[in-house]
């Protein structure tokens, strides 16, 4: 519930030693000083911040660095002159000093001509209104809302607007068309339409941010609680298309012959969602990879997509094909390429195999394998495929969430008695090498292979005698054929 606050109320909020310290420093300098940006909306919204943004009318640093002299040896003080700005670690609080400016941005970078200006400068060249809110220090008028824009008013209402021409506050900086974006997913407010139409109007000069603050707000949205929401404006203003092609081609329906698919990207959007509530449900903690896993988890179906004149659409193989684009998405997204990278890669090559074993029958070496494939992350690749049932028919819903469950009680089974998970076979590969007096070669994997499959499909005990005799078996299979 947002509901305007009174000064005294202001005040309540700001009760805190380290404000008085700014309020008198800032006094004694003759400087005007206020709180601004997220920390007043996130006041109205009761929503506890840490991350503290200061606006002087003047030098940033100067007032920074007689703060965290008055605060003495708990206060961390960095600097940096480039940017004319300070900041000050205190108790678990991060405060941010900067001078109020005047920016100009050229046309082609996002670096900006900046000038000293007033706090109405200041206030002119924020990125939203209710961003753009600011409560004075100075003792005088200590809890006094500055808020030139109705910043207020938005919050109360939930809209996202842009406190000049929109068009040139994105020109300026157009990593805040997908903030506005990221602030509507985050409390499920409206983007006014002048605002949303300018982000579809300025869409291209997104390709003057850099990867990684792109990344970063992409992040942030996949940490909604509906993300969904986001992804959704994203492709509706025509970002998604500029940052994410694979996903945006997902879009849309084909009908042959009076059949059509589903519209895929909106089912990816849906199975997010699930994953999050799935989540929630469980009290756990949102998994921004499970997060990742669950956007790209059928990004292969574009290149899947066959007609088939008997089944109709069919997306063969598109779990491999996706797969394979993991990779090069995560290196030109800037996302990580280490285990997160194969984790997404993972949970997108075997999110099929649930819904398979389920559908074709439950043995236990299937799930032996399925097991031994996803190891420590079985839990959240069964989060994805339940996640995945999106049908609108109450019935196919129910056979599957009931066949998972099997499922599921067959893995506690199976892990119990055989100990898959982090399993490996009980001869490796450089004992095959020196058994059969092998360079590293196919026979070795060839072995290795029958080995593993042997033992995962119960023909062969996971034991080290009946292994090797297993071995010698096959090798006298293969030197001799
Ligand atoms: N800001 C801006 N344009 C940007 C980034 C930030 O105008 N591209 C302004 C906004 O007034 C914003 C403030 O700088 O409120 C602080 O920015 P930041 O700390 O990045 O975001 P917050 O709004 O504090 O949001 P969050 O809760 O995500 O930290």
């Amino acid at each position: 519930m947002i509901r305007k606050l009174t000064r005294q109320q202001l005040i309540c909020h700001i009760n805190l030693p380290i404000f008085s310290i700014i309020s008198e420093e800032a006094d004694l300098l003759g400087r005007e000083c206020y709180v601004v940006g997220g920390f007043v909306r996130d006041i109205f919204l009761d929503r506890p911040s840490k991350d503290i943004d200061c606006v002087t009318v003047g030098s940033g640093i100067e007032l920074a660095e007689r703060v965290a002299k008055r605060l003495g040896r708990g206060a961390h003080l960095s600097v940096f002159r480039n940017f004319g700005t300070a900041q000050v670690k205190y108790r678990g609080m991060e405060v941010e000093f900067v001078g109020a400016r005047k920016e100009s941005y050229s046309h082609d970078s996002r670096k900006p001509v900046v000038e000293d200006g007033t706090l109405e400068d200041d206030q002119n060249r924020r990125d939203l209104t209710i961003n753009d809110m600011a409560i004075c220090l100075n003792r005088d008028r200590f809890g006094e809302l500055v808020d030139p824009y109705h910043g207020m008013d938005d919050l109360e209402a939930g809209l996202i607007r842009t406190p000049l021409d929109p068009d040139i506050t994105f020109s300026d900086d157009p990593l805040r068309m997908l903030r506005a974006i990221r602030f509507a997913c985050r409390f499920g407010f409206k983007i006014v339409p002048e605002t949303f139409e300018s982000i579809a109007r300025n869409r291209e000069r997104i390709k003057i941010i850099s990867g990684e603050r792109i990344i970063d707000e992409l992040n942030k949205i996949q940490l909604c609680e509906r993300p969904s929401v986001g992804w959704i404006l994203l492709q509706r203003c025509g970002l998604l298309q500029i940052i994410f092609p694979e996903l945006q081609a997902l879009s849309g329906i084909e009908t042959k012959e009076g059949r059509g698919h589903k519209d895929n990207f909106v089912h990816t959007v849906t199975v997010l969602d699930n994953v999050c509530r799935a989540e929630r449900e469980a009290g756990r903690e949102p998994n921004l990879w499970l997060h990742w896993a669950a956007v790209m988890h059928d990004l292969g179906k574009a290149r899947a997509k066959a007609w088939d004149e008997k089944i109709g659409w069919t997306f063969h193989n598109h779990d491999y094909l996706g797969s394979r684009m993991i990779l090069p998405i995560f290196r030109r997204m800037k996302l990580p390429l280490g285990a997160e990278q194969k984790y997404v890669e993972k949970l997108v090559l075997l999110h099929m195999r649930p819904i398979n074993l389920a559908d074709e029958g439950i043995t236990d070496s299937a799930i032996r394998r399925v097991l031994f494939d996803a190891g420590d992350d079985i839990d959240d690749l069964m989060t994805l495929c339940e996640a995945d049932i999106t049908s609108k028919i109450a019935e196919k819903v129910r056979r599957f969430l009931d066949n998972f469950k099997i499922v599921r009680q067959k893995m506690v089974e199976i892990e119990e008695k055989d100990r898959i998970r982090n399993w490996q076979p009980p001869v490796d590969g450089i004992e095959i090498m020196q058994r059969y007096n092998l360079s590293p070669s196919r026979e070795v994997g060839i072995l290795k292979d029958s080995l593993k499959d042997a033992i995962l499909d119960g023909l062969c005990a996971n034991d080290r005698d009946e292994a090797l005799a297993f071995l010698d078996a096959k090798w006298k299979e293969i030197s001799n054929g």
